[in-house]
């Protein structure tokens, strides 16, 4: 079992160490370690399990602070540094040989993130080292939104968890990179389209041709899965062919009163994408359960945080 607290000087004593802290963030739990030693970095990797060719990001509390691992940051980059930092969108810039490469898997690009979290952005601003974070679960597996979920899967293996309550966002950042004059979407997440084509007039989506070929290697499409099988389409119908006690359904709005609750969970009453970003994740936990065979679900309205919402429903039942 690992100790969760809120203890800052704690997390940063154990990160000056070479050990690793999981942290959060508004998206999503990360699992940290000190991004510049190479052992520390090398421990996360083998802890969530997760492929070495598989880069990881690095957070920070300001953009100046990266200026030491960058080559450069374009103007673009600097504008939506500005507009959406701390926040949920990753950039990818040009690495310098400060960072060790094992962070970037080799990669010429670093991928780079100013988290929005009071509790992280204080240990951030605590910390002369950037810290490499990927998401705090097993390789494969359905990203944490909370303290709990952490422990239940990393606990035995991490020493600290930094428990800053439920993640508001609940969905992973978005992560561009810049070509030209050019964003281009490598992954949806907590920024969405609609959000940056308000800052910048140029946004190319990306996501989708990664499954296949993954130049953003972490795109893999049978990703962020429960161990459940997960079924998607349109409920009713669903529900028609599957028994029902074996299901259990993840709807957009609509409860169902056949199904019973224990079975069911709802994401957002109200038809609210944000509130069902934030409770994606968990209710794919919830779900998956013993007695529950097969995950019956929909996609939700295909705009704003809907397309990070169908990408992570897509990938899950892949
Ligand atoms: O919201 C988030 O982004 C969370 C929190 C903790 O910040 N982090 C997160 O990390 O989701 P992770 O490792 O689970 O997903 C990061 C994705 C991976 O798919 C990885 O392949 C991609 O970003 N990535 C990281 N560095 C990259 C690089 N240099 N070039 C291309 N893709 C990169
Ligand atoms: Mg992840």
């Amino acid at each position: 079992m690992a100790v969760s607290g809120a203890d800052v000087q704690h997390a940063k004593k154990l990160l000056c160490s070479g050990k690793l802290v999981a942290i959060p963030t508004e998206t999503v739990y990360g699992l940290a370690g000190n991004a510049l030693n190479p052992r520390a970095v090398a421990t996360i990797y083998e802890v969530k399990n997760r492929p070495s060719f598989n880069p990881l990001i690095i957070h920070t509390d300001s953009l100046k602070k990266v200026a030491n691992y960058v080559a450069s940051v374009p103007p673009l980059a600097q504008k939506l540094a500005d507009k959406f930092w701390p926040g949920p969108l990753t950039i990818l810039l040009p690495k310098t040989d400060a960072l060790p490469d094992i962070v970037t898997a080799s990669s010429e690009r670093v991928a780079v993130r100013v988290p929005q979290h009071s509790l992280t952005l204080s240990l951030l601003k605590e910390l002369d080292f950037p810290l490499a974070a990927p998401s705090a679960n097993p390789f494969g597996y359905i990203s944490p939104t909370q303290a709990a979920h952490v422990e239940a899967q990393l606990g035995d293996k991490i020493s600290y968890i930094l428990d800053g309550g439920s993640c508001s966002v609940g969905i992973e950042s978005t992560i561009v990179g810049i070509e030209d004059n050019r964003v281009e979407v490598y992954r949806w997440g907590g920024i969405s389209l609609e959000d940056l084509t308000a800052v910048v007039p140029n946004v190319q989506t990306y996501s989708n041709q990664l499954e296949e070929s993954p130049s953003a290697p972490g795109m893999l499409k049978s990703h962020y899965a429960p161990s459940k099988k997960i079924i998607i389409g349109n409920l009713a119908e669903l529900l028609r062919q599957y028994h029902h006690s074996e299901v259990g359904i993840i709807s957009f709005s609509d409860f169902f009163p056949q199904i019973p609750k224990n079975r069911q969970c709802v994401l957002s009453a109200s038809g609210n994408l944000n509130e069902a970003a934030q409770r994606l994740f968990s209710s794919l936990r919830h779900l998956d359960r013993p007695y529950i065979k097969v995950i019956l679900s929909e996609f939700v309205p295909n705009y704003g945080l809907g397309r990070a919402i169908n990408d992570r429903l897509a990938r899950a039942s892949a």
